[in-house]
């Protein structure tokens, strides 16, 4: 539930919320006329662009079609913005070093982000794709002659029941922290300063130009699920709980290896099987922190038999394995692309390589700092073979988006019966294709600043 504290209306309505809707395109354009651009920026497009306020569940007349805008640093250069917003992850586009950073091999990067065209994006979600091409055709016809679309990826729910899901199967979108002054957090759910997502807000260390508070920067990947190859390697490497069969076996892995089973259930709380009841319950699927104080005979420091240390949800939020709170949280607003894995990609267990049927996670996320949100996720926790921060223990990469830095990609934990053996990943099941850093700015900034 909304409290008041923050200006929701000028605040760009994904940030906070999400704009949570089936179809969501991502429309990277380059600016090629900067004073037309800014003309229309500030008459024509800011009444299109969707504020917190209009898509607050209590909202009276939610747009049928949501729209938010954010600029890369190029892009605010293109428009003369001359004030540092002191980020330099986002002053160096994300491209810079990052193979060194992040781990990509940039053989793999989507021309469009290696390239130095994409000067800013919209986001424009709505029910149907129809609804989506309509609002993108009114933005390119108010813009006429002054932007070029350089890339688009259209982000889409999957289908029927995996509604919500993203291509592994398992439900996303539960765990994001609560803002101070937004939200009242859920029993589980971290409460960050206003200031650790929005810039100029409290809990923002940077020092900021006055146009930049309320705005946030927006990570955004291009990250390819390949989905034949990770089924495969959970049944080739199932394990062996008394009372499970086979199958159940594999998907238990599947869960150790993310920390929640397919459902959203977390297994910190139903360690061995599914609980499809807990897992939509929004009182108590947050409700946990890796320590179990009521258990006398388990060592939160080293016992793995409820959550692996490396379980991507473990490894993202390490909870109560960090003594005080921590400032290392980020807002996800992803949203799947691509098409579901056909018959034949299931037949032979490998990703088809026709382009048309690459899919994955279009990721998104809001931070006040990138060093501190997405990049430190990436880099310190997943990419890390230790668990250095907290207890020095070597329990490998996170075992969904971690890549190795050096040597073998691995994860330890994940075998209840023997948590210090490594399984090791002969591939990468997720594989980044590139992305750019942003800033999603203020309606105040995109209406004094930016178009002026
Ligand atoms: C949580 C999948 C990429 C950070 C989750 C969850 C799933 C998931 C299934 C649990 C449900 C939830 O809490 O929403 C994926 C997949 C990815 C991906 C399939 C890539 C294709 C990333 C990346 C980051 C990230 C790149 C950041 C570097 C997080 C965080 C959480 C999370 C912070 C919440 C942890 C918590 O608070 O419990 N992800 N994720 N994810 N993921 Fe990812």
């Amino acid at each position: 539930s909304a409290v008041v504290g923050l200006n929701l209306s000028n605040i760009q309505g994904d940030i906070l919320i999400g704009m949570r809707k089936k179809k969501e395109l991502f429309f990277f354009f380059s600016i090629d006329n900067p004073t037309a651009f800014k003309s229309r920026l500030g008459s024509d497009i800011l009444p299109l662009i969707t504020r917190t306020t209009q898509i607050l569940p209590n909202a009276t007349h939610p747009p049928a079609t949501a729209v938010n805008i954010a600029f890369s640093q190029r892009g605010l250069n293109v428009l003369g913005i001359r004030d540092d917003l002191n980020d330099t992850n986002f002053k160096n586009g994300q491209m810079y070093n990052v193979t060194a950073t992040l781990g990509d091999q940039t053989s793999y990067w989507e021309p469009a982000f290696a390239g130095h065209h994409i000067h800013g994006v919209f986001l424009v979600a709505s029910d149907t794709i129809d609804k989506v091409k309509a609002t993108l055709s009114r933005i390119q016809k108010i813009s006429k002659g002054s932007i070029s679309e350089v890339y688009r990826i259209q982000g889409h729910a999957r289908p029927g029941n995996e509604q919500g899901h993203e291509h592994f199967g398992f439900l996303d979108g539960v765990s994001n922290p609560a803002v101070s002054g937004f939200a009242v957090a859920v029993p589980g759910q971290a409460t960050v300063d206003p200031g650790i997502i929005l810039l100029g807000e409290s809990g923002d260390t940077g020092t900021r130009p006055d146009w930049a508070k309320d705005g946030s920067f927006l990570a955004f990947r291009q990250l390819q699920q390949r989905v034949p190859e990770f089924n495969k390697f959970l049944v080739d490497n199932a394990l062996s709980e008394p009372g499970l069969n086979a199958s159940e076996n594999a998907e238990l892995l599947g869960a150790r290896m993310v920390g929640r089973w397919k459902s959203g259930a977390p297994i910190d709380l139903t360690p061995l099987k599914d609980d499809p009841v807990l897992a939509v319950d929004h009182n108590r699927n947050n409700d946990f922190n890796f320590t179990h104080p009521d258990d006398p005979n388990f060592d939160f420091k080293t016992n793995q038999s409820y959550c692996p240390f490396s379980a991507h949800i473990r490894k993202t939020n390490p909870r109560a394995d960090i003594a005080n709170p921590f400032n290392q949280h980020i807002i996800r607003a992803g949203i799947p692309y691509g098409p579901e894995v056909t018959d034949a990609e299931n037949a032979s267990n490998s990703s088809s390589t026709d382009p048309s049927l690459e899919r994955g996670l279009a990721f998104v996320s809001y931070q006040s700092n990138i060093g501190q949100g997405f990049a430190f996720l990436q880099q310190v926790w997943a990419n890390n073979k230790n668990e250095y921060l907290y207890f020095a223990l070597r329990i490998g990469e996170d075992p969904i988006i971690g890549v190795a830095l050096d040597g073998e990609r691995f994860a330890s934990g994940l075998d209840p019966k023997n948590q210090t053996r490594n399984i090791t990943f002969n591939e990468d099941f997720v594989v980044s294709r590139g992305g750019e850093y942003f800033f999603s700015p203020s309606i105040s900034a995109i209406q004094n600043t930016l178009s002026v």
